[in-house]
């Protein structure tokens, strides 16, 4: 397995990471002993690195992770790195209900985490979304007297923009920050990375294959649940989701011509931005998991990266990557 590390003070991570979330929750219904196995395998393949938050169907993604971790032999279990999410208010009838980020919040959030997962720390930690009441600083803070009783390792970023990561990052080493990069969401590219670059963060980047809607696998005519987030995400609305699916066509000639899957090429597309950037995959069948991991063998020269360009140019897709009121809590459009 290829590794790459985060930022100047992070781990050593696998190259590609595993998104755990649509197992739990937002996609539609998941298999959990397909779940299970999926990371299982992604452990065997070398996957090291696992994310989640504990928001994900309130506390499910985790117990379901830390099923896995148990039920894997133990060489595997001891080669996971958790990256978790926090801070994320929910009812219990599924409802968002805003962010927390206050230092006692943090605190509480990461206790029921550590048991959720059965782990004895949490290797990347972060708050989702920037909780607008708490300066940044405080949120960090916590996270750091967390590190320093050793129930945590390193801090992450979630969804912030340029000022806030330089904020978070005059308090305490940043290892990654975690937010959509994909052909088709490149919002990151204005200022957030040049910060990112500048202060020695990396991106752990979500979305690489924009929710499965430039997974080449994506359908006009699918159905999707009342609960699958895409049922209300604008780039999957009429006319937006022909249009973007047009783009698919595109890069499905490219990748035809390469004898790769469409999935692969936007995946290596993610890779081949820079080895400060690792994607995280939401693989959640054994079969996706194979498919994403051949991106990893998949090689870009400067044709490919023009003809790939020339398909989906920046700013292609219609719609934006959330629904309006969820644009108000991100950093980076
Ligand atoms: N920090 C944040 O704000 C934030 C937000 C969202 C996600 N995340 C994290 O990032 C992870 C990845 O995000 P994501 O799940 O939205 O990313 P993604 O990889 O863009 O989308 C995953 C979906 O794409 C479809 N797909 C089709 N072919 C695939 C293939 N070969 N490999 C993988 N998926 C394929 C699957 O949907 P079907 O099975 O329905 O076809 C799958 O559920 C999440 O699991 C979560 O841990 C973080």
């Amino acid at each position: 397995m290829q590794t790459r590390t985060l930022g100047t003070t992070g781990p050593q991570v696998s190259a590609l990471g595993l998104g755990c979330m649509g197992m739990s929750a937002l996609y539609g219904g998941a298999d959990r002993a397909e779940s299970i196995a999926t990371v299982h395998a992604a452990l065997e393949a070398g996957v090291t690195l696992l994310d989640t938050g504990d928001f994900y169907a309130m506390g499910h993604n985790e117990m379901l992770i830390g099923e896995a971790l148990r039920t894997a032999p133990a060489a595997l279990r001891e080669q996971a790195l958790t990256s978790v999410k926090f801070g994320a208010l929910r009812s219990p009838d599924g409802e968002w209900a805003g962010y927390d980020g206050r230092p006692a919040a943090v605190k509480n959030f990461a206790a029921y985490s550590l048991q959720r997962l059965g782990v004895d720390h949490i290797d990347v930690y972060r708050i989702a979304r920037l909780d607008p009441d708490v300066p940044i600083e405080e949120t960090v803070g916590a996270i750091s007297e967390l590190i320093e009783k050793g129930y945590v390792r390193h801090v992450g970023l979630s969804e912030v923009g340029a000022d806030i990561i330089r904020r978070a990052a005059a308090t305490a080493p940043i290892s990654d920050l975690q937010i959509e990069y994909s052909l088709i969401s490149r919002g990151i590219e204005d200022s957030v990375l040049p910060t990112t670059r500048e202060l020695g963060i990396s991106i752990t980047a979500y979305g690489v294959l924009s929710r499965g809607l430039i997974s080449g696998h994506f359908t006009h005519d699918r159905q999707l649940a009342a609960n699958d987030f895409r049922a209300h995400s604008p780039r999957f609305q009429g006319d937006n989701l022909r249009h973007n699916l047009d783009l698919v066509e595109a890069l499905r000639k490219i990748a035809g011509q390469k004898g790769v899957s469409v999935a692969q090429i936007a995946i290596a597309w993610v890779l081949s931005r820079g080895e400060d950037i690792v994607p995280l995959v939401g693989a959640r069948t054994r079969e996706r998991l194979d498919e994403s991991l051949g991106a990893l063998d998949v090689t870009l020269d400067a044709a490919d990266l023009a003809a790939i360009e020339q398909a989906v140019p920046a700013d292609a897709a219609a719609g934006d990557r959330y629904p309006a009121p969820l644009m108000a809590h991100l950093g980076s459009k």
